[in-house]
């Protein structure tokens, strides 16, 4: 297919998506209620409700997803010939006088330039929290999928070559190279090939998925499609966590929607390319974000990880070759089929390329889902984009990474981030979370809290990881409880070392990280539990 003829097709689906928005008698102002699984706790779905039944003709009110802003949920952002404004921790109570500002006409402009913005850098969460999250015409008016048709206008290898040059790697925290994945995928002999969309995120202190799924679905969709082609599959599976009930209905909304325009099922937008694509529920549990496991609960077997080799590249889903990415992964690609790979590679630094979604939260100000460019310091995203701790306490520790990878004192705030390891005490960048503790915090209690997560959600499979978990949770506890000795650190260390060489999968072979950071850098109040 020529570029043209896929650039053509999109076009004209842009334009019946404005003439729509014309034909509807949408008003002038527009009321974008933020409703996410976090603004949902406070109130925000009832806020969408009361809008949209008492706002006047010249009102149009949709439904976004949280742009990150969690903090100050739940947000409307109003929009209108005059101006915009943003209003923040709206209240029932606050609908009347809001409408009332509309009416008087807008003259304020929104807090875009606040701190909180201002350090970020946005390329998966692009216009999140001011699209519907419902409605493809939204995605399409905002120049969506236009990476899309750019793929299909080349060829397989023309987009793994042009992925491979902006150095994308997966972001679910293993940070292998996204196009070689395709590569090994499609050069596979075994046919059909499999993409699934690793959409679990199960472990504590990550929620960034979720806001993705919820605000800017039909991104996910287009990377997706584009990998998937590349890849040369033609069913995928977004495998969404069970109990991430507000992501699911969206993310079941977009596909619907995708498949109604002809942007999923076959001959996408007039192409060769056909994609067909359903929504699984997870199994439950940390363990199932692991990909083989995934694999394996689609099948309708337990929940446990498989060995490897063989990897899901050669033997996947139905032991077919299967690409398995995440949806922040898949939400970066179609800017760089739309902008270049140059484009994408100057945003990171070092060479470690693109933007991090970061899940933050803990004993800061300003707790949300933020995007900055690889190479961005914890301080810059803690102090400056977070506004550091509440007032009076004081940051003494960070958990980055999740319940696998490690602790750093505040003294370690000017790391910059980047794929894979921080500091070889075992701190990973992982998903991306950043929970931050203060003085208030018994850093040993956190370390605590750690292991005895990673205890629970192990599957049991391998003795290492279910026996070790446990006995390192013990460990902890007798120095907690000040009857430790010197002889439990060792044992920590010890544990930590063989749980970590010796378990089948990443679950078990990174639980050893809160141990190893913990002891490297706050070996004083592991020495105060033993009498030491
Ligand atoms: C215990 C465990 C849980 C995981 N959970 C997730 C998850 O929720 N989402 C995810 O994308 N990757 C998760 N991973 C990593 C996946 O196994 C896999 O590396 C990833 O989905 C590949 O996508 P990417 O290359 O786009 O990062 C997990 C790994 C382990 C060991
Ligand atoms: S490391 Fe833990 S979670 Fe992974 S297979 Fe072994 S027991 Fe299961």
């Amino acid at each position: 297919m020529t570029l043209s003829s896929a650039v053509e097709a999109l076009d004209a689906l842009r334009r019946s998506a404005l003439q729509r928005r014309q034909s509807e008698a949408i008003g002038q102002f527009r009321i974008a209620v933020q409703v996410g699984h976090c603004s949902q706790s406070v109130g925000a779905a009832n806020i969408a409700q009361i809008f949209t039944s008492s706002a006047p003709d010249n009102v149009y009110v949709v439904e976004a997803g949280c742009d990150g802003y969690c903090f100050e949920a739940p947000q409307v952002f109003v929009t209108g010939p005059t101006g915009k404004k943003q209003f923040k921790q709206v209240n029932a109570n606050d609908i009347v006088g809001i409408l009332a500002t509309i009416e008087a006409g807008l003259d304020g402009d929104t807090d875009e330039t606040l701190d909180f913005y201002s350090g970020q850098r946005r390329v998966a969460l692009q216009n999140c929290g001011r699209l519907d999250g419902s409605d493809i015409d939204d995605y399409l008016i905002e120049d969506g999928y236009q990476g899309l048709a750019k793929a299909l206008g080349s060829t397989a290898q023309d987009v793994i070559e042009e992925v491979k040059a902006s150095g994308l790697r997966g972001r679910g925290g293993a940070y292998f190279p996204a196009a070689l994945k395709w590569e090994g995928v499609r050069n596979q002999d075994a046919k059909p090939a499999y993409l699934v969309v690793n959409s679990e995120e199960g472990e504590p202190g990550i929620f960034k998925d979720r806001h993705l799924m919820e605000g800017v679905p039909h991104r996910i969709i287009e990377g997706a499609a584009i990998a998937a082609y590349a890849a040369g599959a033609q069913q995928a599976y977004v495998y969404v966590n069970a109990e991430a009930d507000l992501s699911a209905k969206r993310m079941h909304l977009a596909v619907d929607q995708a498949y109604d325009r002809g942007l999923l099922g076959d001959n996408i937008l007039e192409s060769e390319f056909c994609l067909n694509m359903e929504i699984r529920r997870g199994a439950g549990g940390y363990v199932c974000g692991e990909e083989t496991t995934l694999l394996d609960t689609i099948e309708g077997y337990r929940r446990e990880p498989r060995l490897r080799p063989p990897y899901p590249t050669e033997a996947g889903l139905f032991a077919k070759p299967t690409v398995i990415n995440n949806p922040e992964t898949l939400a970066s690609v179609p800017y760089i089929l739309a902008n270049g790979a140059k484009a994408f590679s100057e945003i990171g630094n070092n060479g470690d390329s693109g933007t991090k979604l970061i899940s933050l939260s803990g004993s800061v100000n300003r707790p949300g889902v933020v995007e900055v460019p690889m190479g961005t310091t914890l301080r810059q995203i803690v102090d400056g984009i977070g506004g550091g701790a509440p007032f009076g306490q004081t940051v003494t520790a960070l958990a980055v990474g999740g319940p696998s990878s490690g602790l750093f004192p505040a003294s370690m705030l000017d790391t910059p981030i980047k794929p894979g390891m921080l500091h070889e005490s075992g701190v990973m960048l992982g998903a991306g979370g950043v929970i931050v503790l203060d003085n208030q915090t018994d850093v040993l209690d956190a370390i605590r809290k750690l292991a005895s997560y990673n205890a629970n959600e192990s599957c049991g499979k391998c003795t290492p990881c279910r026996e070790g978990t446990p006995r390192i949770v013990e460990a902890i506890d007798r120095l907690l409880s000040e009857d430790g000795s010197s002889q439990d650190v060792d044992e920590l260390r010890y544990l930590a070392d063989v749980v970590g060489g010796a378990s089948l999968c990443g679950l078990g072979q990174a639980a050893g990280g809160p141990i190893t950071s913990g002891l490297h850098f706050f070996p004083t109040r592991f020495a105060e539990g033993d009498g030491g």
